[in-house]
């Protein structure tokens, strides 16, 4: 699927089409104020290096008029902008609920959790750092932090909202065409919030069907003997503490849910690849790629680390 450039101005989505319309009104007003205001800064100088001062007060009336004029517009303009302002959130806040799927967001320091949520408990999905989403379609995201305060952000789709830890608050989300859009923490929340990215992928209806029935499945079973070895070191060592494999005895809350992270096109919040030399360096020394994350390294021998990394980039 296409990757589409992250930027405000390529909207993907109603609310950010409202956004980015309201971008434009205020560049254009903005740019055409500054235009006006120059060019009279240029005329005043252009005549006052020539005019002299009189002591003729009708001749100062057409100034104080201009000056009245200019008082008016200006109030005119801002509230125009507010109200412009206004009429653009509540037309972001109101999209149709029918339909809706509902995502619980929640911030760590420094991923992104997913889980989708369903009637019967066995049916919820969580997943970390890709979000799917169905096109067409609004999503609901409800949205909450574990630890500090991070903000939620995919500029082709919809504007920030904050993660605040012990409030929920929701906010809805809809892609109009399939592609991968590209979201990032937006709220300063550590050493590593510029690496907290993560991706939309917003995919045709069966397609995403197809996808969340998958991640509903128990973790692959290793099919070699690499494998087999690399999750036996997996439930052994400290990995089985921080992170879940469902299927297998690891159920750790801390970290990132794994038991699909093969189906994953990153990791460690879409700073390296989901491929075997880059989960190799991350098992290795996670202080290295993101300094301050809290996964701690992992001291195992290289062939070892090098069956755990086949094993995880099976998980599919
Ligand atoms: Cu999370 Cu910045």
């Amino acid at each position: 699927m296409t990757s589409v450039l992250q930027s405000v101005l390529d909207p993907a989505g109603p609310q950010a089409a409202h956004i980015s319309w309201l971008w434009w009104l205020m560049f254009w007003v903005t740019t055409a104020v500054f235009v006006i205001v120059f060019a009279l800064v240029l005329a005043a100088m252009w005549r006052g290096g020539r005019a002299r001062p009189s002591a003729d007060e009708a001749a100062d009336r057409p100034l104080a008029a201009a000056v009245s004029f200019g008082v008016a517009l200006t109030v005119v303009i801002l509230f125009g902008l507010l109200g412009a302002t206004m009429w653009t959130h509540r037309a972001v806040l109101a999209l149709g609920a029918e339909s809706a799927v509902t995502v619980n967001v929640t911030g760590h320091q420094f991923w992104w959790e997913f889980e989708y949520d369903a009637a019967v408990p066995s049916q919820r999905v969580t997943t970390a750092n890709e979000l799917h989403i169905p096109v067409g379609r609004p999503v609901v995201l409800k949205v909450t932090s574990r630890d500090v305060i991070h903000s939620f952000w995919v500029p082709n789709l919809h504007g920030k909202r904050d993660l605040v830890p012990g409030i929920t608050s929701a906010i809805w989300l809809q892609a109009d065409r399939p592609a991968v859009y590209r979201g990032q923490c937006a709220e300063f929340c550590g050493r590593q919030h510029a690496h907290m990215a993560f991706e939309v992928v917003a995919e045709p209806d069966a397609r995403f069907e197809r996808w969340l029935d998958a991640q509903r499945q128990l973790a692959r079973a290793p099919q070699s003997a690499a494998e087999t070895h690399g999750r036996d070191l997996f439930l052994t060592t400290q990995c089985v503490l921080c992170h879940t494999v469902r299927g297998t005895p690891a159920a750790g809350k801390v970290g990132p849910d794994l038991t699909h992270v093969g189906t994953r096109g990153k990791i460690a919040s879409a700073t390296l690849q989901t491929r075997p030399d880059d989960v190799a360096k991350w098992i290795r020394d996670p202080q290295h790629v993101k300094p301050g994350s809290q996964m701690p390294p992992t001291p195992l021998s290289d062939a070892d680390v090098q069956a755990l990394s086949d094993y995880l980039v099976n998980l599919k």
